[in-house]
């Protein structure tokens, strides 16, 4: 399937219609941003990268009876998605203290927590995406009920089976951001990416951050990091 029209272009992926208005072509950029788009760069090859790693994931969440967006990867930083109509909450799940986390509650990065935790955001820039409860969520119709208890299952799923495969991979899963997309027929799937972008990951035995948080932070070696994690991914799968 080929793109037929841009129709939304958003800080790290461009997308496209296509000939078939079920489905569209998502296209990963190199450009990053951090704090709400107030900090811009380039991560040279991170489109590649994400687009990767993402599809990889995506592939085994399925395997796994997770349903997800993914249709096939047509280029380097080019994949086919189911069109979805996205929740508008970004879900976080934590295992270990870090960024907001740690700032919100004046404690350290680097608490194991004996049960991870979720909280969801009001996807909205405008607002610069400000922490929501699920009562809120529902008193704004942003999700019904339901949908908040399957996205909160797959959720705690998926960490289960992202920590499994980073573990493997001598990676740990600090945290992470998902995104919730609804078919047309209503069903519930995965949606977005999952990519050092969206997710914290620590070396298991150096602590190193090898993620988004060195952009972030200007921790340096950016690039360096991305293709670490990619390679490590691609060794063990
Ligand atoms: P936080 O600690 O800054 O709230 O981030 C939690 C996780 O969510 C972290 O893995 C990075 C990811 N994340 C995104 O994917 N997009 C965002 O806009 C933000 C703020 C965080």
């Amino acid at each position: 399937m080929e793109k037929k029209e841009l129709i939304y272009e958003g800080k790290a992926k461009k997308v496209y219609s296509t000939e078939n208005g079920n489905y569209l072509i998502v296209s990963y950029k190199d450009d990053a941003t951090a704090f709400n788009g107030l900090k811009k760069g380039t991560i040279s090859g991170k489109g590649v990268i994400n687009n990767k790693m993402s599809n990889i994931m995506m592939k085994k969440l399925e395997a796994e009876g997770i349903p997800t967006h993914f249709v096939e990867e047509l280029s380097d930083r080019d994949t086919l998605v189911k069109k979805v109509s996205i929740v508008p909450l970004e879900v976080i799940i934590r295992n270990i203290s870090a960024g907001s986390f740690a700032k919100r509650y004046g404690v350290p990065e680097g608490i194991v927590f004996a049960e991870p935790t979720i909280e969801f955001s009001y996807k909205n820039d405008g607002l610069g995406d400000p922490l929501i409860n699920e009562y809120h969520a529902k008193a704004l119709s942003l999700a019904t009920e339901d949908e908040i208890e399957t996205i909160k299952k797959y959720s705690f799923r998926i960490n289960k089976l992202l920590k499994n495969i980073w573990s493997s991979c001598g990676v740990t899963l600090v945290d992470f951001k998902l995104e919730f997309g609804r078919l047309p027929s209503g069903e519930i799937v995965l949606a977005d990416e999952i990519s050092p972008d969206t997710e914290r990951l620590w070396d298991s035995e150096t602590g190193e951050k090898l993620d988004k948080d060195r952009f972030r932070r200007d921790l340096g070696n950016v690039e360096e990091a991305y293709a670490e994690v990619m390679k490590r991914l691609s060794e063990n799968s």
